[in-house]
């Protein structure tokens, strides 16, 4: 088990056109502006209510199923238990200081809900290999009216650098829409197209030079 996440703190990325990031993943550039901040577990609680006003924007979309009673689960139930995970963290991305994007995600293990709902259906070879200690994505949302400007792969991108993890583990919908396509890009590998409840689940093996994602393990 890897030490809780202490409040770290609160460091900000302004994107600009000559980050490195822009070239190496092929952005585009008109993010201009957009601050991406890591947010304290402390803060992103405080945060729920700007946060569920994205998810609901984003998972309430036409072609998207959820509503503005999931997105308040998710801001009064969901995220406060999340909040108390190991290595939580979430990235928030901001306009003119309003919330418009974020991702999350912390350290999942065997014995929670997740990883073991997951490892009772894949091969026990995959699920020896991959759940319990992997860094599990849990959300990443843009607001409809901030989305195709880079900005959900470079949420991704700030959520993934730095961590220690060798491995990490995402659903995502089966179906080829934003969500697979982002990760695909990115060097996140299907592992299991359908788990059974219509998600398909990713993996992203972060020793390995195909992931050469920033702050790749090993690199
Ligand atoms: C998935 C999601 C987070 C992506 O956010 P985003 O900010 O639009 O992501 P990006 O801008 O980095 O990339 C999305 C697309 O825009 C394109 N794009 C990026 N910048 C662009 C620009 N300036 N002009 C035109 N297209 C652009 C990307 O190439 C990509 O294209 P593709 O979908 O055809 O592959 C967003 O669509 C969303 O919130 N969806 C609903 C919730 C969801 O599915 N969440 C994930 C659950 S697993």
């Amino acid at each position: 088990m890897q030490a809780r996440q202490t409040l770290q703190p609160r460091r900000s990325v302004v994107l600009a056109e000559s980050d490195s990031l822009e070239e190496r993943l092929g952005v585009h550039p008109h993010r201009l502006g957009h601050v991406i901040d890591v947010l304290a577990p402390a803060e992103a609680v405080d945060a729920a209510p700007e946060l569920a006003e994205v998810f609901v924007s984003a998972f309430g979309a036409p072609g998207y199923d959820e509503d503005r009673a999931d997105a308040e689960r998710f801001a009064t139930e969901q995220l406060p238990v999340h909040a108390e995970r190991d290595d939580f963290k979430l990235v928030a991305a901001r306009s003119d200081g309003r919330i418009v994007g974020f991702a999350y995600g912390f350290t999942g293990q065997r014995g929670q809900w997740w990883p073991d709902r997951v490892a009772a259906v894949v091969p026990a070879e995959l699920a020896e290999e991959w759940i319990g200690g992997h860094f599990e994505v849990v959300e990443l949302a843009v607001a409809v009216g901030a989305q195709r400007q880079g900005l959900g792969t470079a949420l991704m991108d700030a959520l993934m650098t730095g961590l220690p993890h060798r491995k990490a583990l995402l659903s995502t919908y089966v179906d080829d829409r934003p969500a697979p396509r982002l990760y695909q890009r990115m060097g996140w590998q299907l592992l299991v197209p359908d788990l059974g409840w219509g998600s398909a689940l990713y993996g992203l093996d972060r020793t390995m030079p195909a992931a050469a994602g920033p702050g790749r393990v090993g690199a």
